[in-house]
């Protein structure tokens, strides 16, 4: 009998691509998402019929969306260090609290596996250490903060029954039916293809570690399909390599066929900066990150030539999270006042 996986936010970004991966390897999967960015990103695979959709606030999940449910992967949340400071108790809710709450009522409802969407920006600032799992942490942004006693709580709750992992991803990148112009290597690939520019800010010299997104969805369906005792209780970092900034400018620079230059920029309001290792996930799950930047780089510039994506408010998450913030609040003041403008 085939698995059935629970794939929250399985409309978004790395949860289009998880959906696809999980059907094409045979599993039942249910997709339970809020879909701010729309059904549209899992139109391809809406006639599948191992393929059902929840249209729900994971804030409102109850037992009866967990019956029959083998895998969680707990990927729902307000998905980066910007819409995270819009509403700090929002952020909060949805990305600690509500993500602790699903995994409990999984655990109560006898699902087998739980895995959580977590990030290394957990790592803040380590510099130029080579960041394991065991190093300290160090938040600096609420994103961050809620993501790590998201991690905190969940793990706690790991037993002989229940196995709870965390991933903490590296930044994604590449294409997805939930495009997002908000991620370094797609953002400096749009702005060379358009402008013949990339702006590296902050001087360019922080790390920061990079995986592809079909690799990301990789790792989720390894914890799946690992020993039990791999991964219950663990913290995994998910990444192909850590790269400075200006040097990823390079690459890209290097990878498109016609003239980039590259402006450095001295200042950054964003001060993480971490070079984080990989081999733990290597050791235990044996999983390796396979997708090159140049890849990436390659896949998003193809399909920005061919007119498959495009950079609208829609693709960068806190322009969009604003957007349906500010379309909430006229809706609401026009109630209030009782008449249609
Ligand atoms: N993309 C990255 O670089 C990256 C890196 C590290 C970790 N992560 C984590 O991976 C997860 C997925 O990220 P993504 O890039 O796919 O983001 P995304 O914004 O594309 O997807 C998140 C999905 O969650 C849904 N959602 C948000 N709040 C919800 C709620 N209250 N109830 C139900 N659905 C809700 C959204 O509609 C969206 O489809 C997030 O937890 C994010 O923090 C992402």
């Amino acid at each position: 009998m085939s698995k059935t996986v629970l794939v929250t936010g399985g409309g978004g970004y790395i949860g289009s691509i998880l959906v696809q991966d999980l059907l094409s390897h045979g599993y039942d999967v249910v997709a339970l998402d809020r879909f701010f960015f729309g059904k549209e990103t899992l139109a391809e695979l809406a006639s599948n019929p191992r393929l059902s959709l929840v249209e729900k606030d994971i804030r409102d999940v109850d037992e009866s969306d967990l019956e029959g449910v083998n895998a969680v992967c707990d990927l729902a949340a307000l998905s980066n260090d910007p819409s995270g400071e819009i509403d700090i108790d929002l952020t909060y809710e949805i990305n600690y609290k509500g993500r602790a709450r699903i995994a409990r009522l999984a655990k109560a409802a006898g699902v087998q596996r739980y895995i959580l969407s977590s990030s290394c920006s957990v790592y803040g600032s380590g510099g130029s250490n080579r960041l394991d799992e065991t190093f300290p942490t160090a938040p600096l942004t609420t994103y961050a903060d809620s993501s790590l006693k998201a991690e905190e709580s969940i793990l706690a709750l790991a037993d002989r029954t229940f196995s709870a992992t965390a991933l903490r991803n590296a930044t994604v990148f590449g294409i997805s039916p939930r495009m997002r112009f908000d991620l370094v290597i797609n953002l400096m690939t749009l702005h060379a293809s358009e402008k013949g520019m990339i702006t590296v800010m902050g001087g360019g010299r922080q790390w920061r570690p990079l995986v592809h997104v079909r690799d990301v969805a990789r790792a989720f369906r390894n914890v799946i399909e690992a020993a039990k005792e791999q991964v219950s209780g663990q913290v995994f970092n998910i990444g192909l390599a850590s790269f400075q900034i200006r040097s990823l400018a390079y690459i890209v620079r290097e990878t498109l066929p016609f003239l980039v230059q590259i402006h450095i920029a001295p200042d950054d309001h964003d001060k993480r900066d971490y070079k984080v290792r990989f081999d733990k996930a290597r050791e235990l799950i044996g999983f390796d990150a396979k997708i090159s930047i140049e890849d990436g780089v390659r896949e998003v510039y193809e399909a920005l030539k061919l007119g498959r994506v495009e950079y609208t408010t829609r693709t960068v998450t806190v322009d969009w999270y604003r957007s349906i913030l500010d379309a909430k609040a006229l809706i609401d003041r026009v109630e209030l006042d009782g008449r249609i403008l």
